[in-house]
């Protein structure tokens, strides 16, 4: 059953294009991935669909329920996990929690259901009865996703809810989503994280510069990146060998040097390794580190925009 459908969805702010034609849908039980670097479109087409924005022109359909004629029963099904986390920080978790199910007309015992099980699913039950000013980012952030689902929305919208949070809180969103996928909720996880991504979506749309760029399962995206491989090596001293060094080095397709580090792309991993470890030895960059990557979203952004996804 389809939850989402999205169809010529656009969006400018004054001459600025942010979302352009932007169609894809999400199925029942579906996590559907939006990546795209910084400035992508995603927290904008995110806007739309929520029915924040008005798509100007565009179409949202919630399991058939039409944003611009029946936004409030089409907002009943949808959980919005905003960006920036909107919690009271002088309320405790628990509190917080009673205030947003009110909202969302949640009462009693069925509230008080609700709330235990969202604490637990997101791994706050311990800490349910602090005030939130105390909570680390990423327990803040937790209790954002908490907030967001705490009334069983049929589909769920996630704004890069990992990002600046610590390796704990990370692994405790990553497996919400899983959670709620198992339980028959649609997630849209938008992200600029390669390896999240490619962990837990069914399918993933990639924006840049408000268009898709590529729609597909991660098999058929991975299929489309190509037969490149990475070499990620990892250097012993100060010293760095020259790109053209590597570059000259046949089955060499691109490389890329910084500091400590080379990249080197190839469709022929092994018959490349040892040429490219021996030039290093003779450029005195010794080598205390090789790992093959294969070829992942990183490698298909790259293709298709010639530009890395993130900066770092
Ligand atoms: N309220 C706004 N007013 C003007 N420009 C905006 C506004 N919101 C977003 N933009 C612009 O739209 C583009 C897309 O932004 P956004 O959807 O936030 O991207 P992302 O979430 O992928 O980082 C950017 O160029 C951004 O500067
Ligand atoms: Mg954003």
């Amino acid at each position: 059953m389809t939850m989402l459908n999205v169809a010529g969805l656009s969006k400018s702010f004054g001459s600025r294009r942010a979302v352009g034609d932007v169609a894809f849908s999400v199925e029942r039980s579906e996590v559907f991935g939006l990546l795209g670097p910084n400035g992508a479109g995603k927290s904008t087409t995110l806007s739309l669909i929520s029915g924040l924005l008005k798509p100007e022109p565009g179409a949202v359909q919630i399991e058939g329920l039409d944003m611009a004629l029946q936004p409030g029963k089409a907002k009943g099904k949808l959980g919005v996990v905003p960006q920036e986390p909107a919690v009271y920080k002088e309320l405790t978790a628990r509190q917080n929690l009673k205030f947003f199910g009110e909202l969302n007309d949640l009462r009693g015992e069925n509230l008080d259901r609700a709330i235990a099980s969202v604490l637990e699913v997101v791994g706050l039950t311990d800490r349910a009865d602090e005030k939130v000013g105390n909570y680390s980012g990423g327990m803040q952030r937790r209790l954002n996703i908490a907030i967001g689902i705490v009334h069983s929305p049929a589909l769920v919208i996630m704004d890069e809810p990992t990002v600046g949070v610590d390796p704990q809180s990370r692994r405790h969103i990553l497996d919400t989503v899983k959670k709620l996928r198992d339980r028959g909720t649609s997630v849209i996880y938008t992200s600029h994280y390669v390896e999240e991504v490619e962990e837990l979506c069914d399918r993933v749309a990639i924006m840049d510069h408000g268009r898709l760029i590529a729609l597909g399962t991660i098999a058929d995206l991975l299929s489309e990146a190509g037969e490149y491989h990475e070499l990620l090596i990892t250097l012993g001293n100060q010293s760095l060998p020259e790109a053209a060094t590597l570059l000259a080095i046949p089955g060499v397709r691109e490389a890329f040097v910084r500091e400590g580090s080379a990249r080197v792309l190839t469709s022929n991993a092994e018959q490349v390794l040892p040429l490219v470890f021996t030039a290093l030895v003779q450029s005195n960059c010794p080598v205390t580190e090789i790992k093959i990557k294969k070829p992942n979203l990183e490698t298909l952004f790259l293709k298709l925009t010639g530009k890395a996804l993130r900066d770092n």
